[in-house]
């Protein structure tokens, strides 16, 4: 099986791949390392997967059994300011991408959406029939998405399972790879940044919701069991062709209080916290009925909230160590992985 990852250099990314390659499929990475720093596993050609140009020439030349779509601009806060970058990367971008999926006959995509598509939630656990009213840029380009993949459907018959994400989270168990952003967004790095004494305090924003302990609730969902749900869904298509939707989340929400309990518990540092107002447009309670993906895909959460930060931090202690070791390979002269758009070479790494 050949597959192509998009945004195979981040964070789901990354772990996404190896977990490809450890199953034997054939993975070619397709990543702009626009956020995206890991560059050390399957064959990566450096671009935009949305330029058509590109695109042409990959699918021209490899026979894809289908495209797992990962790379999007995906934060929130961003979105609000720059909606006109998030609409030209995960729309437009993803419709140049489907336009030569089509083309070429590829017809399984595996799309990475978000429970940003639910908007402000009106009851818990959160379903698949729950409406949909994303109240940001960001939710309303992924539920574009979502929409187009029905129609899709009926029109190219492309096949699709979309993935709405709850709070992806942790690291590979040994801790080699794991979330590394250069604007940290993100509640457990930011935590354990403080526990590593490289970031004076956590902000808490808004302590007087309406949770035991009054900070927001989270469904956190590990990183190798949202990809383990990826392969799933690849599976379930080839049975099931359709355009698909599903839930990924624990059913377990834990507020901002629980989370720093858990990561003084594991790390045996003390958290330092500072109590700020509420942030606009932060749902108080997000967390998933994740019965769906059990029913169709056989999927569950196989990690709970203490392995997550365990790994986690395993990669936090690691993260320096690593950052060298792929500044020193970036540097080595014999190394080559870009993309020649002329002669489409890429090299394998
Ligand atoms: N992390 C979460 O909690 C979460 C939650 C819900 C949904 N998601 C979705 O999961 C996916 C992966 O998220 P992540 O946390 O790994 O983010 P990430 O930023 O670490 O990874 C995205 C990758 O896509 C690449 N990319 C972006 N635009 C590109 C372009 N035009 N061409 C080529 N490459 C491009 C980036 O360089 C990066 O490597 C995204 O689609 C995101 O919306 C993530």
């Amino acid at each position: 099986m050949k597959i192509l990852v998009t945004g195979g250099a981040g964070y789901i990314g990354s772990h996404m791949v190896r977990m490809l390659l450890e199953q034997g499929v054939d993975v070619v990475v397709i990543d702009n390392f626009s956020t995206g720093n890991w560059n050390e596993e399957g064959r990566i050609i450096e671009g935009n997967f949305g330029d058509m140009e590109l695109l042409e020439k990959i699918f021209s030349t490899e026979k894809f059994d289908g495209v797992i779509h990962l790379a999007a601009s995906s934060s929130v806060e961003e979105s609000v300011l720059h909606p006109v970058e998030y609409y030209k990367n995960n729309v437009l971008n993803t419709l140049n991408l489907l336009d030569v999926m089509i083309k070429y006959g590829v017809s399984k995509f595996i799309f990475s959406s978000t429970a940003a598509v639910y908007g402000e939630p009106d009851y818990f656990p959160i379903d698949e029939k729950h409406k949909v009213h994303p109240v940001n840029p960001y939710g309303q380009t992924k539920l574009f998405i979502e929409e187009t993949l029905k129609f899709y459907e009926e029109a190219y018959g492309l096949s699709s399972v979309s993935l709405r994400f709850f709070n992806a989270a942790g690291a590979s168990p040994c801790g080699s790879i794991g979330e590394n952003r250069a604007v940290e967004t993100h509640l457990i790095p930011i935590i354990l940044k403080v526990a590593k004494g490289i970031r004076k305090n956590l902000s808490i924003f808004g302590t007087n919701y309406n949770t035991k302990d009054g900070t927001c609730k989270r469904d956190y969902v590990h990183v190798s069991d949202l990809c383990n749900a990826h392969t799933l869904a690849l599976k379930y298509i080839d049975e099931k062709p359709g355009s698909h939707i599903f839930n990924l989340g624990t059913g377990s929400g834990y507020s901002v209080k629980e989370v720093i309990d858990t990561v003084e518990k594991v790390t045996g540092k003390e958290i330092t916290v500072e109590s700020k107002t509420r942030r606009a447009g932060d749902p108080e309670k997000l967390v998933a009925n994740y019965e769906k993906a059990f029913k169709h895909l056989g999927w569950k959460p196989l990690f709970g909230l203490k392995e997550i930060i365990q790994h986690s931090w395993n990669w936090e202690q690691n993260l320096q160590a690593q950052k060298q070791r792929m500044k020193m390979k970036k540097n080595a002269p014999a190394r080559s992985q870009t993309f020649d758009k002329q002669a489409l070479t890429f090299s394998a790494i």
